[in-house]
């Protein structure tokens, strides 16, 4: 790969103007960096074009260089996906300028956004036309709509609307030879061979730079509710989850599990964040229904379970600004982790049913086989999707993350295998899950991905290091 040469980064500079293209040290410092500064990477220069025409004027000045680019949004990958290496100089090239919506049609229910809209702008301009769009994540006041489709995210609504796979209705691309490709027409049918969107989205900028997307809109909702549910374990929860559906189908929207360890993380370090319950539970969930009623015919249904005996105590938020301090408890989990100290990150998934088994058996057997570990799961129970974080014993050093932490990662993993599930349910691989992508995946599966990616981008100018290699370069390790 090689690094950009005078000429090539004079031609850049020309082409993008003074604010498009930057080659400051302190410019560029907080985008070398990830979310969690696990990962540090090295860049000539920060580009930051305004138009699809400039993204593929890049690509192919840099296609014809060879010199690798790593597209960026908002930069809050929980996997390293948009650090550069720190072994070369890439070129970063941010979508963040290209932040128009370019139309927002309520009648057909689709918005069309460039690939640097944020998230929480996307659900205030729907929201101004009774309309919405249904994904939402912790990190929606930075995430941009590119590295949604690239990462293909899940977050908190998925339970009902799924990922961001089946929001996306249309996409525009540069590949990684520069040419466009025009797929943003949002088209219910259409069987023109390999589908090309869907390759395109959850690739993680590896095979070209999401432009645009069309995304599908619903209805606003007329009623919403939060709730906050203390009991005893996940395996009730998952059952109190069934329960709720049949009550109030089509209703939940999200069931976030948060166990107790996390709430006090959350309390300790969020300025502000109270407990939601007088009582001491062992697990919380946070349920969200929507919909005509949903305030009354959540609140009967909790009263059934509380009864039951399946739930210990629960909180209807009175207000909006009540349900905003309950989903800020539960979208602070990360920032809190962050803050409180060393720990392993996996976001697994298993079966949905299989889930309360798998998390306490395998948090018995990593807590007993790593001795002061302390296992804190949390998050997408309704969709088998815990986020599986170990915490480091408490006087462990930097060196424990390389170390006992790539054996408690090893550890959990095999555990996922053994159950059928996977090392990465909505992250994304990018630097950080590489080699284990390499360690765990079958054949099969790391045949496809790298004959994917070699046949598109065959000089790997895009993305290079994260998810999967050249078929012909070597493994990771
Ligand atoms: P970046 O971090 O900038 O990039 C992510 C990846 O996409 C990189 O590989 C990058 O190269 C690539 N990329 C970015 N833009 C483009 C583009 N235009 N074209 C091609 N490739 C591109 N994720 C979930 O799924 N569910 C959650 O609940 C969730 N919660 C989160 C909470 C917090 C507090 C944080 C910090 C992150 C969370 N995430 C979650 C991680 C999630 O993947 C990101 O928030 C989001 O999807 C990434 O968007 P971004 O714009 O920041 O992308
Ligand atoms: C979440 O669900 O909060 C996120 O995916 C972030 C995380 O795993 O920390
Ligand atoms: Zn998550």
């Amino acid at each position: 790969m090689a690094n950009p040469s005078p000429a090539l980064l004079a031609r850049l500079a020309d082409l993008l103007g003074s604010k498009g293209f930057s080659a400051d040290a302190g410019e560029m410092a907080p985008w070398l960096t990830d979310w969690r500064g696990r990962f540090q990477g090295r860049a000539a220069a920060l580009l930051s074009p305004s138009s699809t025409g400039e993204v593929a004027e890049i690509v192919r000045l840099c296609a014809g260089a060879g010199v690798p680019i790593v597209p960026q949004g908002g930069n809050t990958s929980m996997v390293g996906g948009a650090t550069p290496s720190p072994d070369g100089d890439a070129l970063i090239l941010s979508l963040r300028r290209m932040n128009r919506i370019r139309d927002l049609s309520p009648e057909d229910n689709l918005a069309i956004c460039e690939a640097g809209v944020i998230l929480a702008h996307l659900h205030e301009a729907a929201e101004a036309q009774g309309r919405r769009f249904p994904l939402s994540l912790g990190a929606k006041d930075n995430a941009t709509i590119g590295g949604l489709v690239s990462t293909n995210a899940g977050g908190t609504q998925v339970l009902r609307f799924g990922t961001m796979r089946g929001l996306v209705a249309g996409l525009e691309a540069v590949l990684p030879d520069g040419t466009i490709f025009d797929g943003l027409a949002p088209l219910k049918k259409d069987n023109r061979g390999y589908d090309l969107r869907h390759l395109l989205i959850g690739a993680e900028g590896t095979l070209g730079i999401v432009t645009a997307a069309s995304l599908i809109l619903v209805p606003a909702v007329a009623e919403r509710a939060v709730a906050w549910v203390g009991l005893r374990d996940p395996e009730i929860a998952l059952a109190l989850l069934h329960r709720l559906e049949e009550r109030i189908p089509g209703a939940i929207e999200s069931f976030e599990l948060v166990p107790a360890v996390a709430l006090d993380l959350v309390l300790a370090h969020i300025p502000g964040a109270r407990a939601p319950l007088a009582g001491r539970h062992d697990w919380h969930v946070l349920v969200e229904a929507a919909g005509v009623e949903a305030e009354a015919r959540l609140a009967a249904a909790l009263n059934d379970a509380l009864g039951q005996g399946s739930a210990d105590d629960a909180l209807i938020a009175a207000s909006q600004g009540q349900a905003d301090a309950l989903w800020r408890i539960r979208d602070s989990i990360s920032e809190a982790e962050r803050k409180d100290g060393i720990a392993v990150k996996h976001d697994v998934s298993v079966p949905v049913a299989d889930m309360p088994a798998f998390m306490t058996a395998t948090a018995v057997a990593v807590e007993g086989a790593f001795p002061g570990t302390r296992v804190i799961a949390f998050g997408h129970l309704g969709d088998g999707n815990v986020h599986f974080n170990v915490r480091a014993p408490r006087d462990a050093a930097a060196s424990w993350l390389d170390n006992e932490g790539a054996a408690v990662t090893r550890f959990v993993h095999d555990a996922v295998v053994a159950a059928g599930g996977s090392i990465s349910a909505e992250h994304g691989i990018g630097q950080m899950k590489r080699s284990e992508l390499e360690r765990v995946g079958d054949p099969a599966r790391l045949f496809m991905l790298r004959a994917i990616k070699s046949a598109l981008d065959p000089r790997g100018i895009m993305n290079p290091g994260k998810l999967v290699p050249l078929a012909h370069e070597p493994r990771p390790s």
